[in-house]
């Protein structure tokens, strides 16, 4: 069986106040609930050290980074290495975020060197893929989404995919309101995990987590969550306000 994750993703929002009013808020909403869920927050970099700071009484949340560059040290302006990550005890880190890759150039061997560096040094990457509308509507999607997986997974043995967590995110649902149907979601989770099968065998399939993200919030995440292939969401919106983000891992957990 396996245990349904949330991870909410911050973006390039909130300021210190605003992290220690979320926290406050957040605290304060699961206080009585026994939730069965993992969960956690993704914040900006420079807030990683202090999120995690401000959450010291919650020893569930998982505090994961936006990105990690696969170099350990050196000249590359503005990015925070996979060693900084781990040297202030992030076990966590999204890469491929179609934002990243639309704004920031992480191309398909980027995300590849981004995945296979983080999975040696055991911090868990939340591998971000998914189609353009383009794709989806010319009937390229499944090809697109399995071929970038392909991709992001070059040179990854066996013994070090255990760990890694998968978000398919369908880039016309992201932050635009418009979800993926339940059914379509699940569709492409589980071209995924067969993908996953193909490449890596049936055991690691089926242990793989497989999330979906893409303007998914309170009201729509238990359906997303019911189907067989879909093992949590990766938040975006609904992440920044605790009470909503809270309802939401109440009604998925
Ligand atoms: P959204 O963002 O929930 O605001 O659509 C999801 C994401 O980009 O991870």
């Amino acid at each position: 069986m396996r245990k349904k994750l949330i991870i909410g993703n911050w973006k390039m929002n909130k300021t210190k106040s605003e992290i220690l009013s979320f926290v406050k808020d957040f605290q304060n909403e699961i206080k009585n609930l026994n939730l069965n869920c993992d969960y956690g927050i993704a914040p900006s970099s420079i807030y990683l050290d202090f999120t995690k700071e401000a959450f010291k009484d919650n020893n569930k949340i998982i505090i994961s980074a936006q990105d990690a560059h696969f170099e350990e040290k050196g000249a590359f302006t503005g990015s925070n290495s996979w060693s900084q990550i781990k040297d202030i005890g992030i076990k966590y880190s999204i890469i491929g975020h179609s934002e990243r890759r639309e704004m920031f150039g992480d191309n398909n061997t980027v995300v590849n060197k981004k995945t296979s560096k983080l999975l040696e040094e055991k911090i868990v990457p939340i591998l971000c893929v998914g189609e353009s509308l383009e794709d989806r509507e010319s009937g390229k999607a499944n090809d697109f989404v399995t071929k970038q997986l392909e991709m992001a997974l070059i040179g990854i043995k066996e013994n070090e995919i255990k760990d890694l967590v998968i978000a398919y995110e369908p880039i016309w649902a992201i932050g635009t309101g418009k979800s993926a149907t339940s059914q379509d979601a699940e569709d492409m989770c589980a071209e995924i995990r067969n993908k996953i099968k193909c490449l890596y065998g049936e055991e690691i399939a089926n242990k793989i987590i497989i999330l979906y993200g893409g303007s998914v919030n309170e009201k729509n995440g238990k359906e997303y969550l019911s189907q067989n292939n879909i093992d949590g969401a990766l938040v975006g919106g609904a992440s920044l306000d605790a009470k909503l983000f809270v309802r939401l891992l109440k009604v998925v957990a």
